[in-house]
């Protein structure tokens, strides 16, 4: 885990090594592309929470084809806070769903712990969805009967499993709601609730947790309060949690960011801060207009 909270840091990039881009964007297209071979590939040491391999993702067919994911190749290690960002449409969320297995792959491998998703049953995979993983939306997708506490165990109530009463409550007491456990979603604010959505993926004791811009309903103090949770849930439950954003602030709580662009990876930052996000973000857009430029120019 990483001992700097990189919202805390105040020395400036240069200073810190740590913190540079460690994949350039001109050299991603020979990062982390497993040699050519008919064995599979060892699996990297240490065993990664969740990981793709030269993961492609089309959806459509024909002239409507779309390539959301072209060969991406990306690790996330356990007790991590990882930030996905990148221009509307590069894939972050089709990203993030195949390797929450709430999608598919068409080529390529996506991986939780040791398990290659692509080699699962249908039943199997819920099992792994059940037990496994954790998902935060970006609406709290909350039960309006039921109330806060109700709320956070009902996927171990319908799977019929005993929570593990000392990590929920230790959730529950770094959730700091306090009395409002018994209060019903309509009775707490939209930070309130989405705080919930984050201890209901944590109360099974999932191996990773995904959110798909769990901020983007909040207003920035909410936002705040959230991340703070999530940071909390890293730093002092151990979990490990990979985010998908477009506010350059909340990929800043996190410890790492990945970047994305035309469903390819761009690059990634460690321990960043938030004005290096924001120049990097701005490279990325201008180079997707520029590329995107000279398509329209080779069409016409
Ligand atoms: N179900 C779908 N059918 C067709 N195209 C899709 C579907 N979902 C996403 N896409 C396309 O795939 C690309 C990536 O989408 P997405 O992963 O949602 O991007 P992001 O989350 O970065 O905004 C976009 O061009 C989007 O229009
Ligand atoms: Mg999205």
């Amino acid at each position: 885990m990483n001992e700097s909270t990189s919202a805390n840091v105040q020395t400036p990039a240069s200073n810190n090594p740590e913190r540079l881009l460690v994949v350039s964007r001109e050299s991603s297209d020979t990062v982390q592309t497993p040699p050519p071979s008919d064995e599979a590939p060892a699996p990297p040491d240490p065993l990664p929470a969740a990981r793709t391999t030269a993961a492609v993702k089309i959806y459509g067919s024909g002239e409507t084809q779309v390539c959301a994911l072209d060969e991406v190749s990306v690790n996330f290690e356990k007790g991590c806070f990882t930030a996905i960002m990148g221009p509307s449409g590069s894939g972050k969320s089709t990203l993030l769903h195949c390797v929450a297995a709430l999608d598919t792959l068409t080529s390529g491998q996506a991986f939780i712990g040791e398990t290659d998703l692509c080699t699962l049953s249908d039943k199997a995979l819920t099992r792994l969805r059940r037990d496994r993983v954790g998902f935060v939306f970006q609406a709290f997708n909350l039960v309006p009967t039921l109330n806060a506490l109700e709320n956070i165990t009902l996927p171990m109530d319908l799977a019929k499993r005993n929570p593990d009463k000392d990590w929920v409550d230790s959730v529950i007491s770094t959730l700091g709601l306090g009395d409002r456990l018994s209060h019903r979603p309509n009775e707490l604010s939209g930070g309130q609730q989405q705080r919930v959505a984050v201890s209901r993926a944590l109360a099974s004791k999932p191996e990773i947790i995904f959110a798909d811009e769990p901020t983007g309903n909040l207003d920035s103090r909410a936002g705040t309060d959230v991340l703070q949770f999530m940071r909390d849930a890293v730093d002092n439950l151990g979990q490990t949690i990979v985010m998908v954003t477009h506010d350059a602030a909340a990929a800043a709580t996190a410890d790492r960011v990945v970047f994305l662009a035309d469903g390819a990876l761009q690059g990634e930052m460690h321990n960043p801060e938030t004005e290096e996000i924001l120049d990097y973000m701005k490279i990325l857009q201008v180079d997707q207009l520029a590329l995107h430029a000279s398509e329209d120019a080779s069409v016409t």
